[in-house]
């Protein structure tokens, strides 16, 4: 098994290191535009495979796509991150242009790739990817849901003094502050609402912090988080390889599902060996569903912004 990761920053790095730490690939390719960066990093990471154990051959390339033929799952992080106070949708006029190029270039060399999207605006930059290689929609993962979920959990368990790990909750809808939807209805402690064990402020406060997980994190750091980035697209890169069939919210194209068709937006979807294999219809409740039109309709206005570009 053969995979790429395109962008080694630190979101791409973090997502090729947890890739190679669990093994996921024989080979890990590291392509890179700037120069001796992906080789570099690729050396560094096959550094602690004898401290670490593993067994999976990493190498880099600066932007020669003929090392990343045959791949079987590609992860796309390139691009620019945000800055503080900026928004991941300010990123578009940039960001277009490097993932057109990268997903067409891909295709070329890796016909029968998975491809997975992290870079942002992250539902509009899939749907661009869609588009440009023309695959089957299957084969076109949008990651920002499922690091929503991950971060929504993490502030669930902040107030509820448990692991992360027993929880089960899920974000839909775009991957922006103001676009995603945490489903705190829908969430629970095991089998437990976690309504049981918060007040209606905490909720609220939860739901609200989740939001913004992704800018608070920029604003401390002072660029784009990395950690649960790279780790949540190596948990669906996982999720594929391993032939899984776990459920992530992943960012999809929509036709007719939750009422929405021609976009890629954030919902509930089983992962395998074929790429997102199925999506899962839960039922919304009449606010949940008024959230995700409005959330739709931002995503739709950025994605009419391609056509201006
Ligand atoms: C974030 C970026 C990766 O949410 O979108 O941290």
């Amino acid at each position: 098994m053969k995979i790429t990761v395109v962008g080694v920053g630190a979101v791409g790095a973090t997502c090729a290191d947890n890739i190679a730490r669990k093994e996921l690939a024989t080979e890990l390719v590291l392509l890179d535009i700037k120069e001796g960066l992906a080789e570099g990093k690729a050396q560094d990471m096959m550094q602690t495979a004898a401290l670490l154990g593993f067994d999976t051959r990493i190498s880099g390339s600066t932007n020669d796509y003929s090392k990343t033929a045959g791949s079987s799952v590609v992860v796309i992080t390139s691009g620019i991150p945000r800055k503080p106070g900026m928004s991941r949708e300010e990123l578009i006029g940039t960001n277009a242009g490097i993932v057109k190029n990268v997903s067409t270039n891909i295709l070329k060399h890796s016909p029968n790739a998975i491809i997975i999207v992290i870079s942002n605006p992250m539902d509009t930059m899939t749907y661009l990817a869609l588009q440009a290689t023309g695959l089957p929609k299957n084969r076109v993962i949008g990651m920002g849901g499922t690091l929503d979920s991950s971060r929504f959990k993490y502030q669930l368990s902040q107030h509820l003094g448990c692991s992360p790990a027993d929880l089960n909750a899920l974000v839909i809808g775009g991957h922006g502050d103001k676009t995603m939807i945490p489903l705190i209805r829908h969430a629970t402690w095991n089998s437990a609402p976690v309504s049981q064990f918060l007040s209606e402020e905490q909720q609220q406060k939860i739901v609200a912090d989740t939001m913004v997980g992704g800018a608070t994190l920029t604003k401390l750091i002072g660029t784009s988080a990395w950690y649960a980035p790279g780790a949540s697209g190596a948990a669906l890169v996982e999720a594929i390889v391993r032939d899984e069939k776990k459920l992530f919210t992943c960012c999809v194209s929509l036709d007719g599902e939750y009422g929405q068709k021609d976009i890629c937006i954030g919902v509930p979807v089983i992962i395998g060996k074929n790429g997102w294999e199925k999506i899962i219809p839960f039922e919304l409740n009449e606010a949940e569903q008024t959230a995700f039109n409005n959330s739709a309709d931002a995503v739709r206005k950025m994605n009419d912004v391609l056509k201006t570009l």
